[in-house]
This record gives structure tokens, C-alpha cells and sequence, in this order.
């Protein structure tokens, strides 16, 4: 990672949460379900989440390993590369928006920055309820909107798979190596300025 020699680290170099110092894309799952009020939290962490006229733009579709139709709807739009592990996630999410205000009905150009913020909220309460999710762009979207019937006036946004860390035997030999690997990010020097470009 890292072009034009852009300077990247695995170490944190400034105290942060917990839960975003031990937040990580994990692909083994563990086949325990989650308990239903930890679901709800989940939401409600997105739901707290600020947005542009406080729209709140987000709209999710959920299905449990228990409702293996309205699941198998969700895991029938992913990709291949996605499937060999999602299949084991007790939980799939699909995230959209909706692309217009409600209060007035005119474009939202702020919707899927919102929605970006309402699933970092999520992902974090899940992280600090032991859990572990993986969001995905890798799915045919077409195929989402169909399977769900997702009305016009809605946008995708990025699917995630929600459950316990499981055995990471489980997964082939490539996937195994990434789920230990040390993360990668650009050091603060490569973003952060404190200065005009
Ligand atoms: C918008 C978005 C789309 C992503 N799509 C996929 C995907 O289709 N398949 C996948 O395995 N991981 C996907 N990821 C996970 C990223 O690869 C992962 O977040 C990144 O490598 C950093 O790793 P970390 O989350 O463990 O820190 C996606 C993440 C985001 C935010």
C-alpha cells in the first residue's frame, strides 16, 4: 500500500477508543447468533448519528441466519469474493438512503455522507459489543433491488456482515493470512495538514 512513496504505519501513534484501536474487517464468523437487544443497539447507535437537517437519511434492511429466505435475498446480490465467507455471517445488512429531503423533497447531496456517518456509529457499537462487521461494496446492486424491492427514491449504500468472531480455520488459506496481517494506514503527515495546500 502506500504510492508515490506515501508513508504508511500499523502502529496508533495517538491514543484513541478502545473500540477503535480493536476494530477490524474480520471474515470468520461464528455460527452463535446475536441477541436480538444487541441488534437493537446496533440501529440505535445509527440512529443517534448527526446528518444534514438532521434528515437522517439511512435506511437498512436486516435479515438473521433465523429468516433464511428474506437472508438468502440479501446474500444472493454479493459478490463471489464476498460469499465464501459472508455465508457464515449470522447477520447481513443491506445500508441505503433515501436521495431527497423529506421535508422538502429536494435533492440530498449530503445523503450518502450521512449514511457513511450513521454506519461508522454502527460499527463501532458493534465493536463494543464484542461484535465484529464487515461492510461490502462487492455486491450487484441491481440484484439488491430487486430481491428487496427497494423502491425509487433510494441509494445503496454498502452491505455489512455482523457476528461473533469465529475460528479463523475456517477460511482458506489466503483469507487466514489477511485476518492476522497488520493493518496498513497512511501515517497523519499524508492528510492532516495544518497549512494551505
Ligand atoms: C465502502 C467499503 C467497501 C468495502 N468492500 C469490501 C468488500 O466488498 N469485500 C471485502 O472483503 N471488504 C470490503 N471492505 C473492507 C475494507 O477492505 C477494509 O475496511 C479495509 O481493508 C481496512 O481494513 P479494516 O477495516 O480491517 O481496518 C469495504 C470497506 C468499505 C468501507
Amino acid at each position: 500500500m502506500g504510492t508515490n512513496a506515501m508513508k504508511t504505519s500499523s502502529d496508533i501513534e495517538s491514543p484513541v477508543l478502545e473500540v477503535i484501536k480493536c476494530r477490524r474487517s474480520r471474515r470468520a464468523y461464528s455460527s452463535r447468533p446475536i441477541e436480538a437487544e444487541k441488534i437493537k443497539s446496533l440501529f440505535e447507535a445509527a440512529r443517534w448519528a448527526p446528518s444534514s437537517m438532521n434528515d437522517q437519511p439511512w435506511t437498512y434492511i436486516y435479515a438473521t441466519k433465523e429468516q433464511p429466505e428474506l437472508w438468502s435475498k440479501l446474500f444472493d446480490s454479493l459478490n463471489e469474493s464476498n460469499k465464501v465467507w459472508a455465508t457464515n455471517a449470522p447477520i447481513l445488512v443491506l445500508s441505503m438512503v433515501r436521495t431527497h429531503f423529506t421535508v422538502n423533497g429536494q435533492p440530498n447531496s449530503s445523503a450518502r455522507y450521512d449514511l457513511g456517518g450513521a454506519n461508522a456509529f454502527l460499527v463501532l457499537q458493534a465493536t463494543e459489543l464484542g461484535l465484529n462487521i464487515h461492510q461490502m461494496g462487492g455486491f450487484d446492486h441491481q440484484k439488491a433491488i430487486v430481491n428487496l424491492n427497494v423502491p425509487d427514491g433510494y441509494e445503496l449504500g454498502v452491505m455489512m456482515a455482523i457476528g461473533y468472531h469465529g475460528n479463523p480455520e475456517t477460511l482458506s488459506e489466503n483469507l487466514q493470512q489477511r485476518e492476522v496481517a497488520p493493518r496498513q494506514r497512511y501515517v497523519q503527515q499524508e492528510f492532516v495538514m495544518n497549512t494551505t495546500f
